[in-house]
C-alpha cells in the first residue's frame, strides 16, 4: 500500500505523553519526553540498548509509574496510569521476553487474552441464563479468526513451548489481538528472527493496523523493518528524546547518525 492511502487513514492525537520522566534509584530510564501517537498510526520507537524503549511502553501501558509528566489517552488526562486502567482503555502489549504459557496450546494461549474482556459475572450469569455460554462461544469463535488471520492454523492444539520462536511470537501477537485493542504496544517483535520470519510479521502488523484499524506503537531493531513499515519513528538514546519524524527525516538527523554509530549495533 503506498503511503499516500496510508497516510489518509491516520487521526487525531489518540495518546500524548508530556515531559515524562522515570529514573530507577539513579538511573535515568527517561528523561522529560514528549511525544504523541496519532489514531490508526504505526509508531516506531528505535535507539541503542538500554535507551529506555520498553520502560517508555511500561509508562505508557501503566507498569511503571513516571515521576514527572503527564500522559493524555484519548482524551482523558492521567497523573498516574494502572496498568489495569490502560487494558480498560484498550492498550495490550506483547513482550520482549515471551510471556505465554509455553505447556499450553496455542488456541489457549490465545483465549487468555480474550479472557480479560469477558463480561459475564456471576451475578449477570444467574440473571441471563445460558449468557456466558454465548460469550464463551463468540469468544472461541473470535479467537478462531485470530488464528486463521494469522496462519496458524496447523499448530492451534500444540503446545506453544513446542513450536519454533518466531510463531511463538505470532502466537503472543495473537493473545494481545485477542483484547481487541485500540493501541497495540510491541516490543521487539521480530527479535531473533530469520529474514523470513521477519517479513511475515512485518506482514501481520500491517495487516492488523489496515483490517483492525488498530493504532500500533512498535519498538524495533531491524532499520530495514523500521523504515518499511512505519509513519513516524522516535529515537531515544540513553533516556533522551534525540530524534521524531518520518522514516526519512530521522534516518538524516546527525545526532541519530552519532548514536548508532556509537553503539554496538
Ligand atoms: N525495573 C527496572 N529496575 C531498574 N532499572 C531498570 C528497570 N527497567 C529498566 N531499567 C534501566 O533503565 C534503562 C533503560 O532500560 P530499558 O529496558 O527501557 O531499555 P531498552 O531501550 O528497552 O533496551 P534494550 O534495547 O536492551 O531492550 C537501563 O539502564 C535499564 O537498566
Ligand atoms: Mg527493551
Amino acid at each position: 500500500m503506498s503511503s499516500g492511502v496510508r497516510d489518509q487513514r491516520i487521526g487525531g492525537t489518540l495518546l500524548e505523553m508530556r515531559n515524562i520522566s522515570l529514573a530507577f534509584g539513579g538511573v535515568k530510564a527517561l528523561t522529560d519526553i514528549s511525544l504523541d501517537v496519532k489514531e490508526h498510526e504505526i509508531r516506531a520507537i528505535i535507539g541503542p540498548n538500554g535507551a529506555g524503549k520498553s520502560s517508555l511502553l511500561n509508562v505508557i501501558n501503566g507498569v511503571y509509574t513516571a515521576q514527572q509528566g503527564e500522559i493524555t489517552l484519548a482524551g482523558v488526562k492521567f497523573a498516574k496510569m494502572s496498568s489495569r486502567r490502560a487494558a480498560e482503555m484498550g492498550i495490550a502489549r506483547t513482550f520482549q521476553n515471551l510471556a505465554l504459557f509455553k505447556g499450553m496450546s496455542v488456541l489457549d494461549n490465545i483465549m487468555t487474552g480474550r479472557n480479560l474482556r469477558m463480561t459475564s459475572g456471576v451475578l449477570a450469569q444467574a440473571f441471563r441464563l445460558g449468557s456466558a455460554e454465548r460469550e464463551e462461544i463468540a469468544n472461541r469463535e473470535f479467537v478462531e479468526n485470530i488464528i486463521d488471520f494469522l496462519e496458524i492454523q496447523p499448530y492451534r492444539k500444540i503446545p506453544v513451548g513446542r513450536l519454533p520462536y518466531g510463531l511463538q511470537k505470532r502466537v503472543d501477537l495473537g493473545r494481545a489481538l485477542a483484547m481487541e485493542p485500540r493501541m497495540l504496544l510491541l516490543d521487539e517483535p521480530m527479535a531473533g528472527m530469520n529474514i523470513e520470519e521477519k517479513q511475515d510479521m512485518s506482514r501481520f502488523i500491517l495487516d492488523v493496523n489496515d483490517e483492525y484499524g488498530t493504532t500500533i506503537v512498535l519498538i524495533e531493531h531491524d532499520m530495514g523493518v523500521v523504515m518499511d513499515i512505519s509513519d513516524r519513528v522516535v529515537v531515544l538514546d540513553y533516556g533522551k528524546k534525540i530524534g521524531d519524524g518520518m522514516p526519512d527525516e530521522v534516518r538524516q538527523n546527525p545526532d541519530v547518525i552519532q548514536a548508532y554509530l556509537g553503539a554496538s549495533h
